[in-house]
């Protein structure tokens, strides 16, 4: 059964007094969406930098269909396998809607033309009209950049999509 799983897992930032996650077991399966809640300092980005090979856990192990994360190449599971909407969008603030969202799939060795129509199509599945995708992040809202946010990581085409 494919899957993301954590087995016991902790993280202790470097500066950090105490650890942000202690003793974390879980599993999230195949066409599962599931939501992590909890207050605000509670950890949650950290469980998704985790999850996301954005950080190794101080303990215990995450496993990707039974492969240990620790044991591949950490790069290569973030092009290919994993995509992340970050709590703070980390959108290109000098590339356009559009680009945003193509130039992951170019850098992947998707043609500009098929990337350009791919970022088009998928914008537009989240609600970015053909107006906005010329416009950069600073002048798109909230919630509108977020959604290009969504769309790149959909653009990726990873197995597992982790929104912050
Ligand atoms: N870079 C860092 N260095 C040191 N401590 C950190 C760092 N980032 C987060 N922390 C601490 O780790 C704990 C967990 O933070 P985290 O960002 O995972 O919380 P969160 O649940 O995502 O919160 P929010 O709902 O506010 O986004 C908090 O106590 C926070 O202060
Ligand atoms: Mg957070």
């Amino acid at each position: 059964m494919p899957e993301l799983r954590l087995e016991n897992v902790g993280y202790r930032y470097k500066s950090g007094e105490r650890d942000a996650l202690q003793g974390v077991s879980c599993t999230f399966r195949d066409g599962e969406v599931s939501a992590v809640m909890g207050p605000s300092g509670s950890g949650k980005t950290t469980l998704l930098s985790v999850m996301a090979g954005l950080d190794r856990p101080t303990r215990g192990n995450v496993y990707l269909d039974g492969e240990d994360l620790s044991e591949l190449d950490l790069d290569r599971y973030r092009r290919e396998r994993v995509a992340m909407i970050f709590q703070a969008f980390q959108l290109f603030p000098l590339l356009t809607a559009l680009e945003n969202v193509a130039l992951p799939m170019e850098m992947n060795g998707a043609k500009k033309a098929e990337a350009q129509a791919r970022a088009k199509e998928l914008l537009l599945s989240v609600g970015i009209g053909e107006e906005m995708h010329r416009r950069y992040p600073a002048h798109l809202s909230g919630g509108e950049q977020q959604r290009v946010a969504i769309a790149r990581a959909l653009a990726s085409g990873a197995r597992v999509l982790l929104a912050d």
